[in-house]
């Protein structure tokens, strides 16, 4: 791998696109260029919807059969590569090369079980006969059908899964894709193309495209082609998408704050360990990631104590040799967390662990205790490992801060007291809260939600089966 320069190539209708502009990937790990992907054209850009247009009436008219058959061909191309796509995730985003497998085995898995649900539960209609409708010789019957091209956006942290879990289902149901990766994750991506192209797709029905955002970013937004949309990655970029997309199905998964509450009843060192893992697993670059700890006065400082004996088990380094905290994915993540935390100490935090840049792009894991809720640190989203401790006073305030986030992603409660649990995850506005445990998207037949600006619809096994589908109904009457 040290000195192999890779090429990714964008596919557009069936065949492997280069362009004579290309876009460096960088390592994450020292900053040497380990490859290049396409930089497409405007003109690209239209030649993968019209290939993903034109492709979507032979796709949907395959027996499910056919396309399951065909979606298992991939996953056995996919699957062999699993180290190869593992150790290129190291160097391209900086996971941990054990976690990196583990993304792509989970997305190998999450294969076999949206097949399962699409088998069960979407290739026969649903049945309202006289029985239910209460009208003698009326039967409905009620199909999920796809609804065409759709556009998929996945962000850079899990380049593989986030791709897949959007891919597959949609492919599944009948629709045909554009997928379009983050640019530091499109080397990783490019490679799902050549699975794709081994088994043999019917060209035109998946599409991948890489490219400048400054060039074709919003350009890809525009397209009339697109009949629906799934999206990882910024708010903003969410909200374009949405206004380009009036009445069209759409999943957007955007930013998280999500908040720990403690309470007084927490068993502390299991809420010091799920806080330290969920704060600090991949960097803190997850959306589900721990981004603020609301605790009660009085059992701050024993929670604090916990929470560094837990961050100094953490080993730092290289992706390549499995640490927990790695190089972030650039230099400008650095800066801006190295800011979140120089404006919460002006605002009289104390920084109790950590802080400290070793190695390159390498920020040591941050704690800060005592945050103000005046410093930036308490409402924006690091995307790093940067976790601010805010001591409250009652429980009330707590959810109080925690509902006054503009995001409104996961959240979890620590306490002994399941009644207590309950009644605080009752009040949290949240997609989801996890009681006595870190955030996280998994497992992965959960719907995963996010409200107010942390997203739009919903994901998951079942429901991204669903997303991109309509409802259609066909009466027999006697
Ligand atoms: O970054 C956003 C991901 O959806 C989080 O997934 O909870 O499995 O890390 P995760």
């Amino acid at each position: 791998m040290e000195n192999t320069f890779y090429k990714g190539s964008a596919y557009i209708n069936g065949k492997f696109v280069d362009s004579e502009k290309t876009i460096p990937v960088i390592s994450t790990i020292d900053g040497s260029t380990i490859g290049s992907v396409a930089a497409l054209s405007k003109k690209d850009i239209d030649m993968a919807f019209e290939g993903a247009h034109l492709a979507f009436n032979l796709w949907r008219n395959l027996t499910p059969e056919m396309r399951i058959k065909k979606i298992k061909e991939f996953a056995e191309y996919f699957i062999a590569e699993k180290e190869f796509l593992a150790t290129l995730m190291s160097y391209e985003i900086g996971k941990s090369y054990n976690d990196a497998l583990k993304e792509v085995e989970r997305s190998y898995e999450n294969i076999f079980e949206t097949i399962e649900v699409y088998e069960k539960e979407f290739v026969n209609p649903s049945v309202i006969g006289p029985e239910v409708n209460k009208i003698k010789g009326k039967t409905g019957y009620f199909y999920n059908v796809p609804v065409g091209v759709v556009l998929a956006i996945a962000p850079f942290n899990y380049p593989i899964n986030l791709g897949l879990a959007k891919i597959i289902p949609t492919l599944l149901v009948g629709n045909t894709i554009v997928f379009k990766p983050a640019t530091q994750g499109s080397l990783v991506s490019s490679q799902l193309a050549k699975y794709f192209d081994q088994a043999n797709f019917i060209a035109g029905v998946f599409n991948l495209v890489t490219g400048k955002g400054s060039e074709i970013g919003d350009y890809i937004l525009e397209n009339k082609r697109i009949q629906g949309a799934t999206f990882t990655g910024s708010s903003d970029i969410g909200f374009k998408l949405a206004s380009k997309l009036p009445m069209k199905p759409l999943v957007l998964e955007l930013g998280g704050k999500d908040a720990a509450i403690v309470t007084n009843n927490a068993d502390v060192e299991l809420a010091a360990k799920e806080i330290i893992k969920g704060a600090f697993g991949y960097s803190g670059q997850r959306c589900t990631a721990i981004k603020r700890v609301l605790v009660t006065k009085e059992i701050a400082d024993d929670l604090l104590i916990h929470l560094i004996k837990e961050a100094q088990k953490l080993k730092v380094g290289n992706p390549l040799n499995n640490p927990d905290i790695t190089p972030l994915i650039d230099r400008k993540a650095v800066d801006f967390n190295i800011d979140l935390i120089d404006d919460a100490i002006n605002h009289g935090a104390n920084l109790v662990y950590g802080g400290n840049i070793e190695g390159y792009n390498l920020l040591r894991h941050t704690i800060l205790d005592n945050v103000s809720t005046k410093s930036k640190l308490a409402w924006e989203e690091p995307f790093g490992p940067v976790l601010p401790i805010i001591r409250v006073s009652t429980i009330n305030e707590a959810i109080a801060i925690a509902n006054a986030s503009e995001y409104g992603l996961q959240g979890s409660v620590f306490t002994k007291d399941l009644e207590e649990a309950r009644t605080i995850a009752k009040y949290l506005d949240t997609g989801t809260v996890n009681i006595n445990r870190g955030s996280s998207r998994g497992p992965d037949i959960f719907p995963f939600i996010g409200i107010k600006k942390s997203g739009f619809g919903v994901q998951g096994i079942r429901d991204s089966l669903k997303a991109m589908t309509r409802v259609k109904g066909i009466v027999e009457n006697e």
